[in-house]
């Protein structure tokens, strides 16, 4: 039965339809891949993080269930209580050697990891700098730390740097993404870098988007440019490229012993559960020993960009398997995402406030799993798709 002091959210749920802003989910029938099972129909998948192809890779869905057998379906406590398992450690010291680092710490997710995090760091006393593009969860911790949170254009190293040098700041904060998570383009870490020195700022990455597709041994953005030695806070998914569920802080053993005492969203949760951690372990080990699939993302990231750009779409900054196909209006963005539906691909419009008013688009991903035939269908169904809405 409907309950009274609920019904306030008809009016609210009218609103977000009619402004083409209501969200809905789409359950699969199948696992995750490349090519999924959604609402009856088989489709090829562009709309995942999954961008080694490993979610559904049958060695970790091994792994996970073998750590499921040996340390429980759940942890059972926080890691400061009673749910410091030994797959934590394993997987920290493997996430540790990935970036080199010398201690890493899990969070159980991303979204926690950036909520939290920061309000460790600084306080009532301090600045964030944070991109304008960086994603929602950086925002919220931010917020949550109390610190004056001054944003800067996106990309902006001229307008951060001006920032930095007002700023009378006890301690200063620069959070960025490594790659964006709706442009798939890259931050100016390089610059970054240079001005957080310059100003005695630690910074902050996110390498959500980054680790496992760029970089020489896949650990990120930091390593790509050249920069690692040089980022305070390495923080990445295990959720995305790895094909599991977690994420971590990577840096030095100080930081972690820190963030174990202070980062409010590691201390008062339950611990990741093992097959969560197996299944990340699996993937790490495939990273670090099947550069070719790296590789081979690679290469069907230049197919796509090449074919978006010969059909006018601006894909320039684009490094990652991530492509903004930007159509304007939620309507458009939203005719478009069914229309190439119809044509078997599965691909979602996505809408402020994910992205700002008039950018609405398809948000394309591709990962190691797809070919490059696929690559070429979904480019020939999007003239197809484009031309309908031109008509429309
Ligand atoms: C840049 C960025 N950081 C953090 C997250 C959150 O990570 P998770 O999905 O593990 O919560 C996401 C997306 O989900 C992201 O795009």
């Amino acid at each position: 039965m409907p309950r009274a002091p609920l019904d306030w959210i008809d009016g609210e749920l009218g609103r977000l339809a009619e402004a083409g802003l209501r969200r809905s989910l789409e359950p699969l029938a199948s696992a995750q891949g490349p090519v999924v099972t959604v609402g009856g129909r088989t489709l090829v998948n562009l709309c995942s993080n999954d961008y080694l192809g490993l979610a559904g890779d049958p060695r970790l869905r091994a792994a996970a269930a073998a750590a499921a057998e040996a340390e429980g379906a759940g942890a059972g406590a926080s890691r400061l209580v009673a749910g410091d398992l030994a797959v934590h450690g394993r997987l920290e010291a493997a996430i540790a050697s990935l970036h080199r680092a010398e201690a890493a710490l899990l969070f159980n997710s991303g979204y926690h990891a950036n909520a939290g995090v920061p309000a460790a760091l600084v306080g009532r006393d301090d600045e964030i700098f944070s991109d304008v593009l960086n994603h929602a969860s950086i925002v919220d911790g931010a917020l949550l730390s109390r610190a004056t949170f001054t944003r800067y254009r996106h990309g902006d190293a001229q307008e951060l740097s001006d920032l930095l040098s007002r700023s009378r700041a006890r301690r200063k904060l620069v959070i960025t993404d490594a790659v964006f998570s709706m442009d798939g383009d890259a931050a100016p870490l390089a610059e970054i870098a240079g001005l957080c020195d310059r100003h005695g700022a630690m910074l902050y990455v996110d390498e959500a988007h980054a680790v496992g597709v760029l970089g020489p041994t896949g650990a990120g953005l930091a390593e790509a440019v050249g920069v690692k030695d040089r980022v305070d806070v390495e923080m990445g998914t295990l959720g995305k490229a790895l094909g599991a569920f977690g994420a971590y802080v990577a840096g030095e053993a100080r930081l972690r012993d820190l963030l174990v005492s202070r980062a409010r969203s590691f201390v008062f949760t339950t611990a990741l559960p093992p097959a969560a951690c197996g299944a990340a372990l699996a993937a790490l080990a495939v990273v670090r020993d099947d550069p070719a699939r790296r590789a081979r993302l690679h290469a069907l990231m230049a197919r796509m960009k090449a074919g978006l750009t010969a059909r006018g779409f601006d894909v320039a900054a684009v490094v990652s398997p991530i492509f903004p196909v930007v159509l304007g209006t939620e309507a458009r963005a939203l005719a478009a995402a069914a229309a190439l539906r119809e044509r078997g691909f599965f691909v979602r419009a996505i809408r402020p406030p994910t992205v700002p008013r008039g950018t609405s688009r398809l948000r394309v991903a591709l990962t190691a799993g797809h070919d490059e035939g696929q690559v070429d269908g979904f480019l020939e169904a999007l003239d197809e798709a484009v031309a309908g809405l031109a008509e429309a």
